[in-house]
């Protein structure tokens, strides 16, 4: 394992880096232990655990797979729905029988769940053997909070802080493509959502610091980035510099990377801009991820979205008109309180219009302290479940019929590796971010290639590499 580059972090001069830094026995501190991290959630978390994951190899520790092998576990939570939060005490329990075997095993909470006011008492008063529980704006206090861990539970979150971390660490999951934070938090406020209350108010990051991070990632190799934020259309918008998403899009799209991608997109701030330069551009990839939520207007009020059933449509038609070839995918809630079946059939008519190529689809879980969670609600959850069922029935069918459309096309693909299921195949995505399995392919790995797809299923592609003659 390589020791941490302190020069490195010399040159990246964030506090926690320093904090490494000045104490010379750190380095040395964790030699030869082992960490076990584990992710639930978005994007966000998936990124924020290649900043956690590169703290704790400076500190020196080793990644493990296997949870019993671990003498640390981090677990980085989500607490978007109920689901989430039952998966992560189930985990735990896991973890505090492992720590009756190996007590000197820690165990540190970190994520949205540990933003909330009422896990972190569930943890105080039931689950007493964690030792850490950080937050969401002080992951770069978790070296500190690790060394100092004495057995005994420590508990380090704040509420909506404003900072904007740059020169952040990341050991990264792929030398291949990588995320960009663009912003920080959220402001929508939608009455049922939790992430403005786990992740504080939108904070976007300045957009020279962002394009030097695109050219340092271009200039060691990668070939894709996505650009982060849980609203990245309404980027720039607290920063007074006149800075918006479709400027940001642009200057990133002329730095030349080969790939851009960039998630999510709120309908509401969806300009034509916006729109002009991902038409513009080939490297803005055609691909968007358009969360509806409800096709009924009367809901999307109850929601506060704050565009109508037209609005969305209108808007969906202007990227497809402009940029004929995008994949549009979306997020669907059912059984958002007193939803009638009126509401629903508007959703299915949504779905019927836009044929996307594929949704995540979910059940409304009231989450505490949203508005949502206090209005009355007089479905039952067999009504919520048969809905949910339908939907996805409609849902995958037009996946299928989106994905149908390639057989026997050749679309451009970036190779990302070996398939886990069979190890002759490789897998990438297309342009319009379809899963392609490949036969063969293994000398392609991290290049974009030509491929033929001979096959299609709901959820991804079979194809073969199209040799250059
Ligand atoms: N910022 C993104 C979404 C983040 S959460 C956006 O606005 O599009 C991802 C998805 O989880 C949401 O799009 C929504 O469909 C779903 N979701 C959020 N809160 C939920 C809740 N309380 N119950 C059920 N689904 C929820
Ligand atoms: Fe939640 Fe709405 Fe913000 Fe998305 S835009 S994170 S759904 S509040
Ligand atoms: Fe979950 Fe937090 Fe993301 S609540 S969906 S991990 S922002």
């Amino acid at each position: 394992m390589n020791l941490p580059d302190l020069n490195e972090a010399r040159k990246r001069t964030d506090k926690e880096v320093l904090y490494l830094e000045n104490d010379n026995n750190i380095k040395n501190m964790f030699d030869g232990k082992k960490y076990f991290l584990k992710t639930y959630g978005c994007q966000m978390n998936v990124h924020d655990s290649e900043e956690i994951r590169k703290y704790l190899e400076l500190l020196g520790f080793n990644e493990t797979e296997v949870l019993e092998e671990s003498d640390i576990v981090v677990l980085n939570t989500c607490a978007i729905r109920e689901n989430a939060h039952d998966k992560v005490f189930g985990y735990l329990g896991r973890c505090k029988h492992l720590k009756k075997e190996k007590p000197e095993l820690i165990i540190a909470i970190g994520g949205c769940m540990s933003q909330e006011e009422n896990v972190v008492n569930e943890i105080k008063s039931k689950h007493p053997y964690v030792d850490i529980v950080f937050g969401t704006h002080n992951i770069n206090e978790l070296p500190k909070l690790i060394v100092n861990a004495k057995g005994s539970l420590d508990i380090e979150v704040y509420s909506n802080e404003g900072n904007v971390f740059e020169n952040v660490l990341y050991s990264r999951d792929s030398k291949i493509k990588a995320w960009v934070n663009i912003m920080y938090g959220c402001d929508k406020f939608c009455t049922y959502c939790i992430v403005p209350y786990t992740r504080g108010k939108q904070r976007s990051r300045k957009i020279d610091k962002i394009l030097e991070e695109v050219v340092e990632l271009k200039n060691a190799g990668y070939k894709e980035i996505t650009l982060l934020g849980q609203n990245v259309n309404a980027y720039g918008k607290d920063l007074n510099d006149n800075s918006s998403f479709s400027k940001l899009l642009e200057e990133t799209a002329k730095i030349g990377i080969e790939r851009i991608r960039f998630v999510t997109s709120h309908p509401w701030d969806f300009t034509d801009e916006m729109i002009e330069v991902i038409a513009k551009y080939d490297n803005i990839m055609p691909y968007i991820h358009l969360p509806l939520q409800s096709g009924s207007s009367k809901i999307l009020k109850l929601m506060g979205r704050r565009y109508t059933k037209q609005d969305y449509l209108d808007l969906y038609n202007k990227i497809k008109n402009k940029v004929p070839n995008c994949a549009i995918t979306t997020d669907i809630i059912v059984g958002f309180p007193n939803e009638t079946e009126e509401d629903f059939n508007e959703t299915l008519d949504v779905v019927n219009a836009c044929k996307y190529d594929g949704a995540y689809t979910f059940i409304y879980s009231p989450r505490e302290g949203t508005p949502a969670s206090k209005i009355k609600d007089s479905v039952d959850l067999k009504t919520k479940e048969e809905r949910l069922y339908k939907l996805n029935e409609l849902v995958n069918k037009y996946s299928l019929e989106a994905n149908k459309n390639y057989e026997g096309k050749n679309v451009k693909v970036l190779v990302e590796g070996i398939n886990e299921k069979d190890s002759n195949k490789t897998f990438g995505y297309t342009e319009t971010m379809k899963l392609v399995n490949i036969s063969g392919g293994k000398d392609y790995i991290g290049q974009i290639v030509d491929v033929k797809i001979t096959d299609a299923k709901s959820f991804s592609l079979d194809g073969e590499i199209v040799e250059l003659r």
